[in-house]
């Protein structure tokens, strides 16, 4: 099904709050009060993006260093409402090209726990390549704990769009 991806606005909170609250989302990834999500709008640090299909939210992603003139950005929380249905990667891929496209960014960086293969599967599936293990980077829930690092640059994605080798074009 075709996913359309809109940039989020404060009216979206109440959908994105219950959907990084999902059953059995606790020990997978990061969840917000209100007012921190409402000082992240405010102060203008993250990008929200609320991915629709058939015409209903389907899941949500939180960007950091959107548009930055360091060209590198973090896609800090993504989650959808119904896990391990092909929605994450059209989400993340409809992120990625989005951002590709109406930024300069070189570097697209996301970071996962090591043991969540479900989401490093989704993730490879949109051409994000795992890098290392960044120790103890996560303090959740009152723990460090470790990160699995992935990324994605713009030469790969190009690459993926155009079938054309990042070694071949620079030929
Ligand atoms: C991570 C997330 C956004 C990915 O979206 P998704 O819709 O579940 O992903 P997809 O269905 O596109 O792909 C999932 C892949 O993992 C596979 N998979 C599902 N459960 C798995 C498991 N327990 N172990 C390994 N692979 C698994 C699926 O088969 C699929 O791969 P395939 O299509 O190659 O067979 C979603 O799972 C989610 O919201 N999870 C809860 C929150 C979370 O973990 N967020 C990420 C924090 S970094």
């Amino acid at each position: 099904m075709e996913l359309t991806l809109v940039r989020a606005g404060q009216e979206h909170l109440p959908f994105i709050m219950a959907t990084e609250r999902g059953e059995g989302y606790e020990q997978l990834v990061g969840r917000w009060d209100e007012a921190r999500h409402r000082a992240a709008f405010e102060d203008g640090s993250h990008a929200y993006f609320v991915g629709f299909e058939g015409g209903d939210p389907v899941g949500f992603a939180l960007l950091r260093f959107w548009d930055s003139p360091e060209r590198a950005t973090l896609i800090r929380r993504v989650a959808v409402v119904t896990p391990g249905e092909g929605r994450g990667r059209r989400l993340l891929a409809a992120v990625v090209r989005r951002a590709f496209s109406e930024t300069p960014v070189h570097r697209l960086q996301i970071g996962l726990f090591p043991d969540n293969l479900r989401a490093r599967r989704a993730y490879e599936a949109v051409g994000f390549q795992a890098e290392g293990v960044s120790r103890g980077s996560a303090f959740f829930h009152g723990e460090y704990r470790d990160e699995l690092v992935m990324s994605l640059l713009r030469p790969e994605w190009e690459a993926r769009v155009t079938g054309i080798s990042p070694d071949r074009s620079a030929r």
